[in-house]
């Protein structure tokens, strides 16, 4: 548990900063219901992380949508509903101190917190891409008990909109990750390991101040870290809207 003077303290910073950017990870979607993927209970201790690979759902589409539609649309899918944290980084852009969320979850719970400079880092799971035409639509558009779905347009196979493994990182996500970063007087890292390169190297494109949320230390810790807040998300952002005087 943080203490009442680190709460104070992170209070302070936020309350000064101007252009705060938060960069988010799977650990600020946990009180909403949507597991982590590292961790005693993450995805990665039951799916293999192979089902994300770009080489293997090209070689093997069919068994990697049955995985993909398990994890990633029938448990996120429905019912994920943003947490008090999201809707905290939604309140700071709101008065005007925060400029943008980066994020690594592909799964729309900042936009559907009221965030409007959300920069995606991974993609999102809300589209799908044809692999031959490119054609974008919605997942809702496509009946996924038919695997793996195909392009209305041209027949293709149609993949998630999220960055597989061995897949780069869409130009404008990361143009657009660096601008943020560069105009930034404050970082808040909320829920992340910084363990997957090239996201987990964001934070280290600003000299500002960091604040991290997280309920145990992360690769930024010891190094990067200038205030740790040991809590859960929502328990850090209702501690903090407190003294900021925000309605959550
Ligand atoms: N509040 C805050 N942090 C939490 C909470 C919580 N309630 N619960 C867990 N965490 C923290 C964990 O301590 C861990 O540091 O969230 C983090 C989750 O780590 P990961 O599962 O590795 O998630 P993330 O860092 O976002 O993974 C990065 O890896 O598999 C790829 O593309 C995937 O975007 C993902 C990337």
């Amino acid at each position: 548990m943080a203490t009442k003077g680190q709460y104070d303290e992170a209070a302070r910073m936020i309350d000064e900063a101007r252009r705060i950017v938060a960069f988010t990870g799977a650990g600020i979607s946990v009180e909403s219901g949507i597991p982590t993927f590292r961790g005693a209970e993450g995805l990665w201790s039951r799916y293999d992380p192979k089902i994300l690979d770009l080489g293997y759902f090209f070689a093997h589409p069919r068994e990697s949508w049955e995985a993909i539609r398990e994890i990633f649309y029938d448990y996120m899918g429905a019912n994920a509903r943003p947490n008090a944290a999201h809707r905290f980084l939604a309140r700071l852009e709101e008065a005007g101190s925060l400029i943008g969320v980066i994020t690594q979850n592909i799964d729309n719970l900042h936009q559907e917190a009221g965030s409007r400079t959300v920069v995606e880092f991974h993609g999102t799971a809300r589209t799908l891409v044809c692999t031959e035409c490119r054609d974008r639509t919605p997942f809702t558009e496509h009946d996924l008990s038919e695997l793996p779905p195909r392009c209305t347009r041209c027949g293709g196979v149609l993949k998630p909109d999220f960055v597989f493994f061995g897949e780069s990182i869409p130009p404008e996500a990361w143009r657009e990750s660096e601008r943020l970063l560069g105009e930034a007087d404050l970082l808040i890292v909320v829920g992340t390991t910084g363990e997957v390169a090239p996201a987990s190297m964001l934070p280290y494109q600003t000299r500002a101040p960091m604040i991290e949320i997280n309920v145990e230390p992360s690769r930024y810790t010891a190094d990067r870290t200038d205030l740790y807040l040991e809590d859960k998300a929502t328990v850090a952002a209702r501690e903090l809207a407190k003294r900021l005087g925000i309605e959550l």
